[in-house]
């Protein structure tokens, strides 16, 4: 199997010989989604309400927000729960590569199409098949992705005859598709259909409390994991956590934790173990200057490579537009270039 193939696919596990691809959720450790905050209780509910349906659901959220862990819980409290959880990064994989993993090949459809092969929908038969960075799929998959959704059937690459296939569809992205349909480069009657459904996972600094409560969590579970005594976060600590923007969300706290509990040499976590680069220059200004001329560097390069275009520098840079945005106003650059709309409004 091709190395991008086996990076596409999420926490992979031995299936079939040699194809590494699909994970089986254990029952007995769905990893929890922690939040107490008006947000996320909000969302608990719909998920709890959607999540035994059999309803394609599109969730919403920036990078790091916990789509991933979302899309599993879901699953997880549905009826398809022990049934293959089958996760795909759409945006990981070359076009033609993505179409033939999906939804499988005959013999002889393509050079290096050595043998039939299933695709990862009819690997899903009977689960759940979440489709993370939809937006990076091609026109071609999307209207099979299309067609699926109102049929239930899908056709491997060089076959005639459909073949019926029960999978629940998942679909998650970090960035506005309204841009991409507007640009054509999302089909609008895709786009229509799977936003019936759609959770959205608020970003980190607008949970409140729950930003302590998740780094609080996550100092737990790294102390256990490295076996460090770390009891507590000192005040200035926290303070830092709770004025931090966490542009990264769950997943930038989670590292961020992380590596303050290894290099943490009491038992107390503070502030400079913690790193957080956009605090008030303090002891390490230099380090945090460092980091954020980077940032601002790598902002400018992708708004000059995308001519100003912001939704394609945020996808360059992994971020989506309100994220890029918000760092394009941090460092003052304007958007006026951005698809001609006036300074100020782009
Ligand atoms: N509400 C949450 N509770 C606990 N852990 C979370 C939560 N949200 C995200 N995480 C953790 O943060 C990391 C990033 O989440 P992930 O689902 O991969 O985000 P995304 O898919 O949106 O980029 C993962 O390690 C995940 O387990
Ligand atoms: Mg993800």
């Amino acid at each position: 199997m091709p190395k991008l193939v086996s990076k596409a696919i999420k926490e992979p596990r031995e299936r079939r010989g040699s194809r590494v691809r699909t994970v089986v959720l254990k029952k007995d450790c769905p990893q929890e989604l922690i939040g107490t905050s008006e947000q996320m209780a909000a969302l608990h509910s719909q998920m709890r309400q959607v999540a035994p349906t059999h309803a394609t659901v599109m969730i919403y959220g920036e990078s790091g927000t916990g789509k991933d862990l979302l899309a599993r819980a879901i699953h997880e409290l549905s009826p398809r729960q022990g049934k293959p959880f089958v996760a795909v990064d759409c945006g990981a994989l070359p076009e033609t590569l993505l179409e033939s993993e999906l939804f499988g090949h005959k013999k002889g459809a393509y050079t290096g199409a050595l043998t039939d092969e299933a695709g990862l929908f009819q690997e899903a038969d009977g689960g759940t098949i979440f489709l993370d960075e939809i937006a990076s799929a091609s026109l071609g998959v999307q209207s099979k992705l299309l067609h699926f959704l109102q049929e239930g059937e899908i056709r491997r690459i060089g076959e005639n005859q459909p073949r019926k296939v029960n999978a629940r569809v998942i679909c998650a992205t970090n960035r506005d598709l309204e841009d991409d349909v507007k640009e054509k480069r999302f089909r609008s009657d895709l786009y229509y259909r799977l936003k019936v459904i759609t959770l959205k996972i608020p970003p980190l600094r607008e949970r409140g409390g729950d930003i302590l409560l998740l780094a609080e969590h996550f100092r737990k579970a790294y102390s256990a994991k490295y076996d460090k005594p770390v009891r507590r976060f000192t005040r200035g600590a926290i303070k830092a956590i709770l004025k931090s923007p966490w542009i990264g969300n769950v997943r930038e706290l989670q590292h961020a934790v992380e590596r303050a509990v290894v290099l943490c040499q009491g038992q107390h976590l503070d502030l400079v173990d913690l790193e957080i680069p956009t605090l008030p220059a303090k002891g390490k200004s230099r380090y945090r200057e460092a980091i954020e001329t980077k940032r601002r560097e790598l902002v400018e390069m992708a708004l000059g490579e995308s001519h100003g275009n912001i939704t394609r520098a945020a996808a360059s840079l992994s971020m989506d537009r309100t994220q890029l945005r918000r760092l394009m106003m941090r460092y003052g650059i304007q958007g006026s270039m951005s698809k001609g709309r006036p300074k100020g409004k782009a």
